[in-house]
């Protein structure tokens, strides 16, 4: 799975309007935990629209290796026969899970209470983030976690004879940390409870309800207990708002604009985006409200709008933590300065993302001032050249919408890890007119 990526670079030519109706990829975090919780269900689980990408990919691959039977996914449809909380089998080899710090924290949680040992390694992004976050709570369950001495992967994670389950107040609001120790859950005795900070994504709760798992919130604290049993279910996974951030913003910043998105995951403690870009001016209105399998959905109407800088409420940071890259090209394009604080999580991220962003717009001669929890962006005109996405998938996309409104081509460099969380990228922005050439 860890392969070195071969350089892939994007030029965008300015100009253009971006048109039309379109549903992008499926939601990375929903489909990470519709793979977990369709392996561990007890009977089957059908799962539609899944993202393909490689993060996913990487998770399906860590089950098979534990002999979970999953047919595709192909055009996003996935078959996993479950084999129920304590069927999964000690995988003959590394559970390699590439760049993705979501399955890294997930599968820590859940392997930390299976009856076999395992080693979990990732690329040399992930092999750089931290994982002392979730190591240590779940230590404090009973686990047995080795990590390097500065708490990265490779991870080590070794059986014990039972977890327990713990009360836990998040020091960071993560919904990755978070999930982690309610897998671990799962396998406890007891009741495990966690309170966050400020809320988190809650997929992990919502979903385990859809498996008919027991799981109660109380205020900010999410509480289950071990040694029940989820059962398969049929998951449409919707269309990831991260992924719909880059055309929002997109058709926002390009004049004479409209376009739609549709069925896009607009959960409340996903949607903080929207609502920044509202604030901002941006016109952005929801159409087709319902639920599916638990989460509520939408189409998305964009059309063009003047922005204006705005202080991002510290409340919204957890709830757009993924869209922080595409802000800052909104921010760019906005008249007055935005000022993004209480954001250091950004610094965690699969790059360091205040820094990435900061590189990256001043590269384009955009007047940015770093902190060391966020930045603050003067709104002005791009100029073209060449930008370092640092193998960031989200400062690579961002980075394309920016070249829409540049003086000349915007050319970014190491593209190649937009596949982890939007395979067919160049082919839907170009079918909304954003134009980009892939060159290897
Ligand atoms: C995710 C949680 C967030 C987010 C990540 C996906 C999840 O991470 O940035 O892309 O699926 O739970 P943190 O929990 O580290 O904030």
């Amino acid at each position: 799975m860890t392969v070195e990526v071969t350089e892939i670079r994007y030029v965008v030519d300015p100009g253009g309007r971006i048109t039309g109706n379109t549903r992008v990829p499926g939601d990375k975090s929903i489909s990470h935990r519709a793979v977990i919780l369709g392996a561990i269900a007890e009977g089957n689980t059908r799962v539609s629209n899944l993202l393909e990408g490689t993060d996913v990919l990487a998770t399906v691959a860590a089950f098979r290796k534990m002999s979970v039977q999953i047919e595709g996914p192909e055009s996003g449809e996935m078959f996993i026969r479950g084999v129920g909380l304590h069927g999964l089998s000690v995988p003959s080899e590394d559970l390699d899970l590439g760049n993705s710090g979501t399955a890294m924290r997930l599968m820590t949680g859940l392997l930390a209470g299976q009856c076999f040992d395992s080693r979990l390694t990732g690329d040399r992004s992930l092999s750089r983030r931290p994982m002392r976050r979730v190591i240590d709570p779940l230590i404090l369950m009973g686990a047995s976690i080795e990590s390097t001495a500065q708490g990265t992967p490779p991870l080590k994670v070794r059986s014990v004879e039972r977890l327990s389950g713990i009360r836990y107040v998040l020091p960071v609001a993560s919904a990755q940390v978070k999930s982690a120790l309610l897998l671990a859950g799962l396998y406890s005795n007891g009741e495990t409870c966690i309170e966050e900070p400020r809320p988190t994504r809650d997929h992990t709760e919502r979903m385990l309800a859809g498996f008919q798992y027991r799981c109660e919130r109380t205020d900010s604290t999410v509480c289950l207990a071990g040694g029940g049993r989820l059962r398969g279910t049929e998951i449409d996974v919707p269309a990831d708002l991260s992924s719909a951030a880059f055309f929002i913003v997109a058709a926002t910043i390009a004049a004479t604009s409209r376009l739609r998105l549709r069925s896009v995951g607009i959960n409340p403690t996903r949607n903080g985006v929207i609502e920044i870009l509202r604030s901002m001016g941006a016109s952005i209105e929801t159409e087709n409200e319902q639920e599916i399998c638990g989460e509520p959905i939408a189409d998305i109407v964009v059309r063009s709008a003047p922005l204006r800088g705005v202080k991002v409420p510290a409340d919204l940071v957890p709830l757009s933590i993924d869209e922080f890259p595409i802000l800052c090209i909104a921010a760019a394009c906005a008249a007055g300065t935005t000022t993004i604080r209480g954001a250091s999580e950004l610094r965690h991220k699969e790059s360091d993302r205040i820094s990435s962003m900061v590189a990256g717009l001043r590269g384009l001669g955009i007047d940015t001032e770093e902190f060391a929890d966020g930045m603050s962006i003067r709104g002005g005109d791009f100029d073209g050249g060449v930008v370092n996405s640092f193998g960031d998938h989200r400062v690579a996309m961002a980075f394309c919408v920016a070249g829409l409104r540049a003086r000349s081509p915007v050319e970014i460099r190491d593209c190649g890890n937009v596949v982890t969380s939007f395979p067919g990228f160049i082919r839907t922005a170009s079918s909304c007119g954003l134009r980009i050439n892939e060159l290897r």
